[in-house]
């Protein structure tokens, strides 16, 4: 999904979501596992505050399993749930209501007490576009479609999607920016494909792939384009010029900077994470 986000649409952005938090219970924060902390909203603390939070590290086929360990670790020390899924192909995804309920356990309880037998449980879907929203809420509502409309403190022409007896989402995922202000979050996010292809310039981002792969993925970045120890010995700048020759794109280097990209996206270089969690902290950057 292609979005423009001037500083109004931003704006806009945040009070739909604020508005939609209000009525529910638990937040799943949808990142995508290969670049989980550049896939997140900047101001994401402070739109979500306190509401207990799952924090859904999605596209996990494609990530570094390792390093996805790592992350959900990380987040769980944070004092969220953590969960790694695959929702394309609708992995471990419903492991996610019962972390819900687990998270509401309390309140849960007060209201079994008081005598609901069936305590509903509220949540919604928040993240950057691309993140996979729309095919985790579709795959955890499968065919249901539950019309709870028309109750006090139901927003008119909202739906309220049925996951199972006491799991509900809401029908419409919230939509937040990235953090595309820095340089090497704009790279990651368009190497995963994040960000439209129209605003960033395929050289660079090219080249950050070729710097990363070579890097942290040596052996598949080797094995992906039949390369020998000499050709590893080379800078950057002519090993991108090597490659270009060897693709058959003579010195046309955005051509193959293009190639690395698509590449990468296609995981001819195999699963990979472009970050790990000990340089992150959890404040927001806005
Ligand atoms: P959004 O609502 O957050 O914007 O994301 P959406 O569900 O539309 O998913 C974005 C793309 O990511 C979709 O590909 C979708 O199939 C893919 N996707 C979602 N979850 C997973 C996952 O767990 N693993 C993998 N590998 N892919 C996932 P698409 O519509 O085909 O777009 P594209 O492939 O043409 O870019």
């Amino acid at each position: 999904m292609a979005i423009n986000w001037f500083p109004g649409h931003m704006a806009k952005a945040r009070n739909q979501v604020q508005e939609k938090l209000k009525q529910v219970d638990v937040v799943l924060e949808i990142v995508d596992a290969r670049t989980p902390e550049a896939s997140r909203n900047p101001m994401m603390n402070q739109i979500v505050g306190q509401k207990p939070r799952i924090m859904v590290l999605n596209k996990q086929d494609l990530a570094d399993p390792e390093i996805t360990k790592e992350w959900v670790a990380y987040y769980k020390g944070l004092g969220y749930e953590a969960i790694a899924i695959d929702a394309q192909h609708a992995k471990r995804l419903n492991q996610i209501p019962q972390l819900a309920k687990k998270l509401m356990a309390a309140k849960i309880a007060k209201q079994k007490a008081r005598g609901i037998k069936n305590p509903a449980i509220r949540a919604m879907c928040i993240g950057i576009p691309n993140v996979g929203k729309s095919t985790i809420l579709n795959r955890l509502i499968k065919k249901n479609v539950a019309v709870t409309g028309n109750r006090p403190g139901v927003t008119k022409n909202q739906q309220w999607l049925k996951a199972d007896e006491s799991f509900f989402l809401l029908d419409t995922p919230g939509i937040l920016w990235p953090k595309f202000e820095d340089e090497l979050i704009g790279k990651k996010l368009a190497l995963t494909g994040a960000i439209a292809d129209s605003v960033y310039q395929e050289d660079i981002v090219g080249m950050y792939g070729l710097q990363f792969f070579r890097e942290n993925y040596t052996e598949n970045f080797r094995r992906a384009y039949g390369l020998n120890a000499d050709d590893l010995a080379l800078s950057d700048a002519d090993l991108m010029v090597h490659l270009a020759k060897k693709n058959g794109f003579a010195d046309n280097y955005n051509r193959m900077a293009e190639r690395i990209i698509f590449d990468a996206r296609q995981g001819k270089f195999g699963r990979y994470t472009l970050e790990k969690p000990e340089a992150t902290d959890d404040t927001d950057t806005e």
